[in-house]
């Protein structure tokens, strides 16, 4: 085969190519399980609260972990989604010492909109709004037996598909959770640690 002709061969091959997969139903809407995973960063709110009659002011630090999420398209423009992860853990300063820390698991559900669901546009927006359960565990402190209460709360998101093919994209997601936990100290109330971090999360879709 000539040069010229494999050439043109392969460029019409490759456009060929191009257009099937630009028709290509995409599929992007109702009847989709999907999961998303991604490395995400849990960044609380910069001042979160004074405890003990302003004895202490709290500071919960930033945290990155792994994070991944399951979710159903129950139409081509809505869909529910679960945030779930590993347990994070923050340090918590007093006053600007690290004297305590805690573990957290936030699983949060959201119902989303996904406003060009259902079109075989390749770059898809979504938002979504629900609630966050927070539930804490191995806290510690050096001051002593520190416990934090469960929260539940508000949870908003936004986040945007990048459709790679029929399965796999690009995502990149965040969502605004609303946390508050009651703090005591040796079993006595010493006042409300308000998180509400912006969770941050960049990774990859598959949906089937
Ligand atoms: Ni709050």
């Amino acid at each position: 085969m000539r040069k010229s002709s494999l050439v043109s061969l392969l460029a019409g091959g490759l456009a060929a190519a191009t257009l099937m997969t630009s028709t290509q139903a995409l599929a992007y809407g109702a009847g989709d399980f999907f999961t998303r995973l991604g490395i995400a960063k849990v960044a609380p709110k910069s001042d979160n609260g004074s405890l003990a009659g302003g004895a202490f002011a709290a500071d919960v630090q930033d945290e990155n972990g792994f994070a991944f999420t399951l979710g159903y398209r129950f139409h081509d423009n809505l869909g529910v989604e679960l945030l779930a992860a590993l347990p994070f853990e923050h340090d918590i300063a007093l006053n600007g010492q690290n004297l305590a820390s805690t573990k957290h698991l936030p699983p949060t559900l959201t119902l989303q909109y996904y406003p060009l669901g259902g079109t075989d546009w390749r770059v898809q927006p979504y938002v979504g709004a629900g609630i966050n359960y927070t539930r804490f565990s191995s806290e510690s402190s050096a001051l002593g037996d520190l416990n934090l209460e469960s929260s539940w709360g508000a949870a908003g998101q936004l986040g945007v598909d990048l459709l790679i093919d029929e399965h796999w994209a690009l995502n990149a997601a965040a969502w605004y959770i609303d946390i508050d936990t009651d703090a005591s100290l040796d079993g006595t109330p010493i006042g409300t640690v308000s998180i509400d971090p912006w969770v941050v999360m960049g990774g990859i879709s598959f949906r089937y």
